[in-house]
């Protein structure tokens, strides 16, 4: 079966036969792809323990998917094109043969360094080529990678290398994001302070600032990519991994607790990412795609690498910002590499869009024919201006909507193909089944309907386990509603059919496209000496879909409140990292509490969003008072 759907009646036929026949479906999609053995059993699951299970007994390797088969077609076509943060650096292409040779080349790196099939490996790089080449090295060993977004602090790195007992890390001395120096290395050995299980670090020389090389444990990636090239080691086989295999490790946040470490597995993870991208993009042999993600995500794993390079694409990588150093460099890029598909997320949008027109003139955006957006709901507003100042009216916007637990797109238009409505991530991909479920979790049936949105049957994509505690994923995902996948966002349905994602319905921020939970920058918070308690909450903002408000109890922040204020910043900083800062601060002597003790989250969101009027029952509180009080202080 073809990967692309070419009309609305042939997506109507195939997602039927993908929800009546899946296994059928799912086995003719998986011929696309390079396996070492087939399958024996297309799906094996249950939603309960829960165990699910795509393609078992077969074998493969997902870079011989990415690499191998595309060298006799496209071997001298490039596979990565690299833009700079800075734009009179010279941007670099390699070609899939290149990528190929440096793939195997850092693969006997990792061999050379210790490294077996299975071992976790923690990666904390800038967007450069070498990061991509890293996944693939460690895909290519079968080593399982934890990349760790570049905004986390010492403190998210020391916890999530342990929580995965990684063995060795790769990084680079540091990184250049618009007029930031990252000290890429120097947080990394922060955070091995408290990590045991690294007995290596591998440092790629990007911004030549000075490090502290540590004997015995760190090593630069020249030097040992020097010794394999002495060596002679120019190729590197591709290990056999079963379908079922550990592929990955991606760490997201939750409503509670330490984020988790979701697993993705090699054979459905491959399927899902290549089949959505060809499908969803509908790319085309020759084009130019630029995601503009950051790999330390899941929208860089699957639509950047992973994706794109199985089906032999042109991914473009851009290590910079969109406005840096203006807010026409999104623009130029798309211009300068003549960009036919770009797939970029609402934060950015609105961000660029707020500095008007003026970034776009002279800029030459006629190579656009497909348009992506990601990461969160996207405003009428923004779409409209996305659609008429960079599409010109003329490319068709697929307003993706999908999770880290998913590995690819779950709910989105196929662009040119089927319809898109502003704001709607529109129709369920083939093979997905929504439902939308009231919170007694019965099935709201028909449309023009809303509730909280559940997937009732596998896709290969889905998370299998979160490391190292089966029992929290069951807990986070199949436990709410039993027999389905709870998605954690809420919904609705519109008469045509169409969904349209509205937002979490549980405690977990989506700020500038990013997850946070509430309970991890209150922990943080909490971690600041003279603060007694917290309470976070997220409130509309123009540019990041959502702010962090947080409501702190501290006494002693009498004297100076905006000194205080930045101490609780600088502590955020430090345990999880820039990008959980709250955007507000309000001090109180207390927070509105049940008699029980629970915090009335609600209350406090409404007084966050400015919505002081209705705040409903406050009657059952334990002091009511407090209500007046942060009413009075609201920022
Ligand atoms: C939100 C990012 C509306 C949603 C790929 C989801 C969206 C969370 C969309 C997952 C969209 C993502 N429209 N909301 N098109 N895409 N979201 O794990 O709340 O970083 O649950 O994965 O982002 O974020 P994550």
């Amino acid at each position: 079966m073809n990967l692309k759907i070419s009309s609305f009646a042939e997506y109507e036929q195939v997602y039927k036969q993908s929800v009546e026949q899946p296994e059928e479906f799912w086995a003719a999609i998986a011929d696309n792809f390079q396996w070492k053995k087939k399958w024996d059993k297309v799906l094996d699951w249950n939603f309960t323990e829960p165990n699910v299970k795509w393609f078992d007994g077969a074998k493969l390797n997902i870079t011989e998917n990415c690499l191998d088969r595309h060298l006799d077609t496209l071997g001298d076509k490039p596979a990565i094109i690299w833009e700079p943060n800075d734009p009179n650096e010279d941007h670099r292409v390699l070609s899939y043969k290149q990528l190929h040779a440096k793939v195997c080349q850092f693969a006997n790196v990792l061999k050379n360094n210790g490294v077996k099939k299975g071992d976790r490996i923690c990666i904390y790089m800038p967007m450069l080529p070498e990061l991509a080449i890293a996944l693939l090295a460690c895909a290519r060993v079968g080593a399982i990678h934890s990349v760790v977004f570049g905004g986390f602090s010492a403190q998210s790195i020391a916890d999530r290398i342990n929580d995965a007992t990684c063995s060795l890390v790769i990084t680079a001395d540091g990184g250049f994001r618009g007029a930031k120096d990252l000290p890429l290395k120097s947080v990394i050995d922060d955070a091995l302070v408290q990590c045991q299980s690294v007995k290596r670090v591998i440092v790629l020389t990007r911004s030549r600032t000075p490090v502290a090389m540590i004997k015995g444990r760190d090593v630069w990636w020249e030097d040992e990519i020097k010794k394999v090239e002495t060596q002679g080691n120019v190729d590197c086989p591709a290990e056999e991994m079963d379908a079922e295999d550990m592929m990955f490790i991606l760490y997201t946040s939750g409503s509670t607790g330490k984020p988790k470490g979701v697993v993705h597995t090699c054979g459905g993870y491959m399927v899902y990412a290549g089949y959505t991208f060809a499908n969803v993009f509908q790319y085309n042999p020759g084009e130019v795609y630029f995601c503009t993600a950051d790999i330390g995500w899941i929208t860089g794993h699957s639509y950047i690498v992973y994706g794109p390079l199985s089906q032999g694409a042109t991914s473009l990588m851009f290590e910079g910002i969109p406005t840096y150093p203006d807010a026409g460099r999104f623009w130029d890029v798309v211009d300068k590499h003549k960009v036919n598909i770009l797939y970029t997320a609402p934060t950015a949008i609105r961000s660029l869009m707020s500095f008007g027109d003026e970034p776009l003139k002279g800029k030459d955006l006629s190579s656009l024919t497909k348009l992506g957006s990601v990461g969160e709901p996207i405003n009428e507003e923004a779409w409209h201006w996305y659609d008429e100042k960079i599409g010109k009216s003329n490319c068709p916007i697929v307003d993706t909507w999908w999770q880290t637990e998913n590995g690819g797109i779950l709910i989105s238009p196929i662009a040119g193909v089927t319809p898109t409505k502003p704001g709607y991530a529109t129709l369920p991909l083939p093979g997905v089944q929504p439902v939308l479920v009231d919170e007694n979790g019965k099935e709201i049936l028909g449309n023009g309907v809303s509730g909280n949105l559940c997937i009732k049957f596998p896709w290969p994509g889905i998370i299998r386990t979160t490391y190292g505690d089966h029992e929290r994923c069951r807990q986070t995902y199949f436990a709410t509603y039993p027999g389905m996948y709870f998605t954690g966002d809420g919904c609705l349905r519109d008469e045509d059919g169409y969904y349209r994602i509205t937002g979490r319905v549980d405690d977990v921020l989506n700020v500038s496209g990013h997850r946070i939970g509430t309970a991890e920058v209150e922990n943080a918070i909490n971690m600041h000496a003279t603060v007694v308690e917290s309470a976070v909450v997220g409130y509309p903002h123009d540019i990041k879909g959502q702010g962090v408000y947080a409501f702190v109890v501290c006494p002693a922040k009498t004297d100076n409140e905006d000194l205080t204020r930045k101490d609780i910043m600088m502590t955020v900083q430090r345990i999880i990292g820039a990008i959980a800062k709250p955007d507000k601060i309000q001090f109180v002597s207390g927070l509105p509490k049940t008699r029980s003790g629970k915090i009335m989250r609600r209350i406090l969101r409404k007084i966050a969003e400015g919505e002081t009027s209705n705040l409903g029952d406050t009657s059952t509180l334990l002091d009511p008072g407090v209500v007046e009080e942060i009413k009075a202080g609201a920022l």
